[in-house]
């Protein structure tokens, strides 16, 4: 029979969210991974009860780019750490006019771009391929949505999220490209995150925060950091309520992943296990 399990919940702050109030028995602690190094130590606490880990995905003090989050240790410490469900939050720019700063995206597909990162946990001596069909976890943008409703932010369920490799921002023929495909959204973070949150059986979903309309829109010539910092701080608070209204929803003992991201390895290796 299908075992109901405790939930922990992960969530990696992006810009603009270091930290989480309202944690009780909040304490900072290091995580070693043999993949190297998490961006920072991990965040334990809990909230109304609930057991929640958070990590800073650029460090405190946003240290590291996006090249350069080491996403396999991330991924594997909050793995080792329990965590069976992560939000992921995020700073976008908007690859469509319906999409003005301000305005939250649960994104529900990905376009993988970037190039200079490690982006499997698979490889020497062990050969497995996940689906990415469905990268984004049906429950788990359920409750998100759930919660973004009751918090009365202004959201769209579902889009495509274009993670490019930056740090640079696009060019313009560039930005029109990623429209041409019909993406919704652009970031520089959510792969290969997401695709290793599926390697460790994680359920996986993002909020991506709008903060600029890229640089295809004819009134926003250019993006800036300024101009993104400034959306962000607004919308860092949001992101809090949103989370505090999502923790009670995910609350409730679960049974296995619907979708079955928790056990995506069941069927994914192709190594013989004598080799
Ligand atoms: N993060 C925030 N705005 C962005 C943009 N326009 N392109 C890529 N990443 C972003």
């Amino acid at each position: 029979m299908a075992q109901a399990v405790q939930p922990v919940i992960g969530i990696i702050g992006g810009s603009g969210l270091y930290d989480i109030d309202g944690l009780s028995g909040k304490r900072w602690e290091k995580v070693e991974s043999p993949f190297g190094e998490p961006s920072d130590a991990l965040l334990f606490g809990d909230l109304d009860g609930q057991p929640l880990v958070f990590l800073p995905r650029h460090g405190r003090g946003h240290r590291l780019s996006p090249t350069h989050v080491n996403y396999r240790a991330n991924i594997d410490a909050l793995k080792r750490a329990g965590v069976t469900d992560i939000l992921s939050v995020s700073a976008v720019g908007s690859l469509k006019e319906n999409l003005p700063p301000g305005k939250f995206v649960l994104v529900d597909q990905f376009i993988d771009r970037t190039f200079a990162r490690e982006k499997t946990f698979f490889g020497a001596g062990v050969v497995g391929h996940v689906s990415m069909a469905h990268p984004v976890c049906g429950r788990l943008l359920d409750r998100l949505a759930e919660a973004a409703g009751q918090q009365k932010i202004d959201h769209q369920r579902g889009g495509t999220y274009l993670a490019m490799e930056g740090p640079q921002f696009s060019t313009k023929a560039e930005s029109k490209l990623y429209r041409s495909w019909g993406c919704d959204v652009i970031g520089m973070t959510n792969m290969p995150e997401a695709k290793l949150a599926r390697e460790a059986e994680i359920c996986y979903a993002s909020i991506s925060m709008v903060t600029d309309y890229d640089c295809w829109h004819p009134d926003h010539d250019h993006v800036t950091v300024e101009q993104v910092v400034q959306v962000l701080m607004n919308n860092a608070e949001k992101a809090r309520g949103l989370i505090k209204a999502l923790v009670p929803l995910l609350a409730e003992r679960h049974m296995p992943c619907e979708q079955g991201c928790d056990r995506v390895l069941d069927t994914a290796l192709i190594t013989h296990p004598e080799a």
